[in-house]
């Protein structure tokens, strides 16, 4: 018998015996679901390939939610926090810091040997509202110095890779003209790089962006990730953030992103992996409308799915997510890191995003807590190409 049918066997007995014993109450833990949690899960899948992470939330963190805990700390083997070690919650003023909710957050992934991500230490969103009064230039470098100085120092040796720099760039591979760099001038991100590295040498250091399948958005990160190695300064991987749906982008642009950044020298992290199931709004009115789609809000043809998902959608989604698994494996060498933005469908971000108020089932585990199709799919990947 080859050892992973053996150790199912074994599990079913040991859960059986116990059942027997006296936890009748607890009839719906099922033995099949113990044999796949105990067997094998996400992480210990992919383990010899890539960390598997998840964005985890604050009621996660605090303890709040204890089936998000027990899935997370079964399921993966890296943390990201979805927003507590953001600028605005950590230091809301003038050296005011707040680390309460992300001390806890640290500390949940030391005690369960995680792979622990710092998310993001310089994003124009979420950032503090007295970082967007500074007209002066000493005064927004000294600021931004102090954090990131602060942020890493405090978790040096623990999180083992920053979003140093978040969303910098526009669609047409341009820098962004954020607070950052407007009074920081163009040269920015080489600095906070620099200031990352200095609090803590051994962290990874990542630029982190969105619609990195865009050629011309990505063209502008491979030069900067160029640049701050022909200066010298320390940069350790692209994250590539994956909010994605059933149809864009191809694979054949996924598997083109991932090949572009390999080739200036520097692994990709998938870091904000979600699949929205739900009509996009830009499709609808075009991409010269504002990103305020309040007028759809209520709409049903823009929420089609509000009491659950259908299973045709449902294989559509399993597929979708077995396909891109499978360009991870088979680039497995390029890649260091995937991390879903979020645990389970209800609590997604893709729920109020672009419209407020819909029914998205973006993720692998549903509104119960429950593995869908797409988690089963993607356990039964091959990890050889
Ligand atoms: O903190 C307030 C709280 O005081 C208030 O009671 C509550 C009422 O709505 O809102 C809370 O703020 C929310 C915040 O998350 C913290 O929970 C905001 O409304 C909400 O808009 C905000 O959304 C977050 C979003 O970033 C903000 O840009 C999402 O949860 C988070 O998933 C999302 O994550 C970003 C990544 O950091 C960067 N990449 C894109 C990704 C998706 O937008």
């Amino acid at each position: 018998m080859n050892n992973k049918f053996k150790n199912i066997t074994y599990v079913t007995v040991f859960y059986t015996v116990i059942c027997l014993i006296g936890c009748s109450n607890i009839a719906s833990t099922s033995i099949a679901s113990n044999d796949t949690l105990v067997s094998d899960t996400l992480y210990s899948h992919f383990k010899e390939l890539f960390h598997v992470g998840a964005a985890i939330n604050e009621e996660t963190i605090l303890g709040y939610d204890s089936q998000s805990e027990k899935i997370v700390t079964t399921e993966f083997n890296s943390i990201t926090p979805e927003n507590s070690l953001k600028w605005m919650f950590i230091q809301p003023k003038p050296n005011e810091f707040n680390f309460l909710v992300a001390d806890k957050y640290v500390q949940l992934g030391l005690d369960n040997n995680m792979h622990i991500v710092g998310h993001a230490l310089v994003w124009h969103s979420q950032l503090a509202d007295f970082m967007q009064d500074i007209q002066n230039s000493a005064e927004m470098n000294a600021h931004v110095q102090n954090h990131v100085n602060t942020v890493v120092s405090r978790y040096k040796g623990k999180i083992n890779a920053w979003d140093v720099v978040n969303e910098a760039f526009n669609e047409d591979g341009s820098l962004r003209e954020s607070v950052f760099y407007n009074q920081m001038g163009e040269n920015y991100i080489d600095q906070v790089f620099r200031w990352a590295a200095k609090a803590d040498p051994d962290a990874d250091l990542i630029y982190n962006d969105y619609n990195v399948y865009k050629p011309l958005k990505r063209a502008g990160i491979l030069r900067l990730v160029e640049k701050l190695k022909s200066n010298g300064t320390k940069i350790s991987g692209v994250g590539v953030q994956a909010h994605w749906d059933l149809n864009s982008p191809s694979l054949k642009e996924i598997e083109q992103i991932i090949l572009d950044i390999a080739s200036v020298g520097v692994p990709v992290s998938f870091t904000e992996l979600d699949i929205s199931v739900l009509p996009s709004p830009w499709e609808m009115v075009g991409a010269e409308v504002s990103q305020n789609f309040s007028i759809f809000e209520g709409d049903p043809k823009m929420n089609p799915y509000p009491n659950g998902l259908p299973d045709v959608i449902q294989n559509q989604l399993a597929k979708r997510y077995e396909d891109i698994f499978k360009l991870f494996v088979k680039h497995k060498d390029k890649i260091s890191r995937v991390t879903f933005w979020g645990v389970m469908d209800k609590h997604s971000w893709l729920n109020d995003w672009p419209i407020k108020g819909r029914t998205n089932y973006p993720l692998l585990f549903d509104r119960n807590y429950q593995p869908k199709k797409a988690y089963q799919t993607v356990l039964d990947l091959s990890t050889t190409d």
